[in-house]
């Protein structure tokens, strides 16, 4: 419905575009009037939560009347001994989408310059938007960050530099020799961000350490990491995530959030995830043995699959990406066309379940088979 007052929308305002979320299920099968359809499209946990969260978070409905711990005591404590960590250096969000907001808003004023990269997620600008901050946007260079132009792009304005890693739609990882590199040159009023919502399915080989970074040992540019419980951890619908910051910016974040930024579900299944070990293995195993599967047979069907250490993958279809995306559709297979992203013959793939990879790679093939692809 139209409004009737005359609105005065601030010009940034204006100019940000919806985040494209991918399509819901429920909406697809009222679309296409079809059932049982699945979707291997917002790189989620296709098994659900650890049982045990479940339980945990069962455990709290009945309190629900009373606000939730704004400190999330509990949590914060548990992140804090598990990563070695101080709670003084933790920061907890609704989702790590919530982390990123807060750095932006303590952050960045008008005219604040942040720089990320295309593609990758969408979020980082469009918080820099509501702020009035200039986002300097580098393209991907081979399909990955390209940390000498990141570098040639800072200025005196610059606050913040959002590099996710793995990168979200590629999934490759930079190999941290060139990570310690690039920080050791950033000047020191900028802090990098480094987005880790994929870390847990990377190989360790990949790994930083999170702590010389973050305690700042060798007198660099301050370092920010982002994790989340959405991805290996299968928490996406109760929004958990949280960085790993030095205290002191840590303090910034917390004067700007909600005093109940985390709601108490979300705490309380964060938590029990986080305790679940088990499960946890059990998931980063299931993801790789799917995406040796779904990888072999793509590539089989004369696509093109790229490596990854994530939990998803592109796949060169070698033909338009958005028709093999509603030819997918109307099978009842939601994944992500990116052609969005600039990469027109190209689809992202979550590993989802066995059946699922399965229904899948049946539908893949006969869709390529109709459109004449491959
Ligand atoms: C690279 C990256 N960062 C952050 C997020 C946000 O995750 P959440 O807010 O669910 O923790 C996502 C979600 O897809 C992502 O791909």
């Amino acid at each position: 419905m139209k409004c009737v007052v005359k609105l005065i929308i601030p010009e940034n305002i204006k100019n940000i575009k919806p985040y494209p979320p991918g399509k819901p299920l429920d909406e697809l099968e009222r679309e296409y009037g079809i059932t049982n359809s699945i979707k291997l499209a917002s790189n989620e946990n296709p098994w659900g939560p650890s049982p045990k969260a479940v339980e945990a978070i069962g455990n709290c409905l009945s309190g629900l009347n009373r606000y939730p711990d704004g400190s999330g005591y509990y949590l914060t404590r548990a992140i804090a001994g598990k990563y070695g960590f101080e709670p003084s250096e933790i920061v907890l969000g609704n989702g790590s989408n919530e982390v990123i907001e807060l750095l932006v808003k303590a952050f960045i004023t008008e005219g604040d310059e942040v720089i990320s990269s295309h593609p990758s997620f969408l979020m980082y600008q469009k918080f820099v938007q509501v702020r009035g901050g200039i986002n300097h946007v580098i393209p991907l260079k081979d399909m990955k960050h390209d940390l000498i132009a990141i570098l040639d792009k800072i200025t005196d304005r610059t606050r913040l530099v959002f590099i996710d890693n793995p990168n979200n739609p590629t999934g490759n990882a930079l190999p941290p020799k060139e990570i310690y590199e690039f920080i050791s040159k950033v000047d020191e009023h900028v802090i990098v961000v480094l987005d880790e919502a994929y870390v847990d399915f990377m190989n360790p080989e990949f790994a930083l350490d999170m702590f010389s970074l973050v305690r700042n040992t060798k007198a660099r540019c301050p370092v920010v990491f982002l994790r989340t419980f959405s991805k290996a951890y299968g928490l996406s619908g109760v929004r958990a995530g949280f960085g790993l910051m030095p205290a002191d910016i840590a303090v910034c974040l917390h004067k700007v959030r909600q005093p109940f930024n985390m709601n108490q579900l979300a705490q309380a299944g964060a938590l029990a995830a986080l305790e679940d070990e088990e499960y946890y293995q059990q998931t980063l195993k299931k993801t790789v043995d799917g995406l040796v599967y779904l990888q072999e047979e793509v590539n089989k069907l004369g696509c093109i699959s790229y490596d990854t250490q994530t939990n998803f993958f592109l796949a060169d279809v070698r033909g338009n990406s958005d028709k093999l995306y509603e030819a997918l559709l109307h099978e009842g297979v939601i994944v992500r066309s990116m052609s969005s992203y600039g990469f027109t013959n190209f689809i992202r793939i979550t590993v989802g379940t066995n059946e699922e990879n399965i229904r899948f790679i049946k539908a893949l093939g006969k869709c390529l088979k109709y459109l004449n692809y491959a």
